[in-house]
């Protein structure tokens, strides 16, 4: 079964309490949280305390994508904050196994990001370490971008690579994923699916959801 995360980083800022209400009625698996730190990316995004505001909300587990500079300075705060799911950039970490291990450390479910050009081989020795890996199928910082066709191939090959280990590890990719190319992802072995504006962006977000469900899990 594909899991749909909508990213709410797509939904006005004022109405951010609809967005997890709309994603709850239509039967979405994960929230998506971005947060950006205006070093590792171009663009700030929400902070600590939006992340409590929206736990208070939802029984649904926030999946907390930090495009930060120094992860090991925020996964302290947004675990205290309720993140259940945090995940962190290779590119940005330069204690990868330390990172990882204060995430599981938190009791929760630890995720390596992949920006597009970044090697899968580089993740190698800590693949087993970990609970699911993010591809960036954008770069990284903004919303509403166009899908990279390259993420199709490296999502087929990390899934064969996973599978040839016998892990335990969940795929979700993030960045343009909209109705148009749900299915195909799905079909490339893909576990979760981000979508931000294609989601928020539509006049009904809750039948988007349903349609994206369906479209994955034909
Ligand atoms: C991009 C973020 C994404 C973003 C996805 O840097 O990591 O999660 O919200 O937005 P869409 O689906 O609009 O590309
Ligand atoms: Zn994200």
């Amino acid at each position: 079964m594909v899991r749909i995360a909508p990213s709410i980083l797509a939904a006005d800022v004022a109405l951010i309490e609809q967005a997890v209400e709309q994603a709850a009625a239509a039967g979405a698996d994960l929230i998506h949280v971005d947060i950006m730190d205006g070093h590792f990316v171009p663009n700030l995004s929400l902070g600590p305390e939006l992340v409590a505001a929206v736990r208070k909300r939802t029984a649904l587990p926030l999946d907390v994508h930090l495009m930060v500079r120094k992860p090991s300075l925020f996964i302290p705060l947004f675990s205290e904050a309720g993140a259940d799911w945090i995940s962190i950039h290779l590119e940005a970490s330069s204690h990868l196994h330390r990172d990882i291990s204060l995430i599981k450390g938190f009791g929760k479910k630890a995720g390596l990001v992949l920006n597009p050009a970044t090697p899968l081989a580089g993740m190698e020795d800590i693949l087993p370490e970990l609970d699911y890996v993010l591809l960036m199928s954008v770069n990284p910082g903004f919303g509403g971008q166009s899908f990279i066709p390259a993420t199709h191939d490296r999502i087929r090959r990390l899934k064969e690579w996973i599978r040839s280990l016998k892990l335990d590890v969940l795929v979700e990719v993030d960045g343009g994923v909209n109705l148009d190319n749900a299915a195909a992802l799905a079909k490339d072995g893909v576990d979760i699916l981000v979508a931000g504006c294609s989601i928020f962006g539509t006049p009904d977000p809750v039948a988007t959801i349903k349609r994206m469900r369906e479209a994955a899990n034909p």
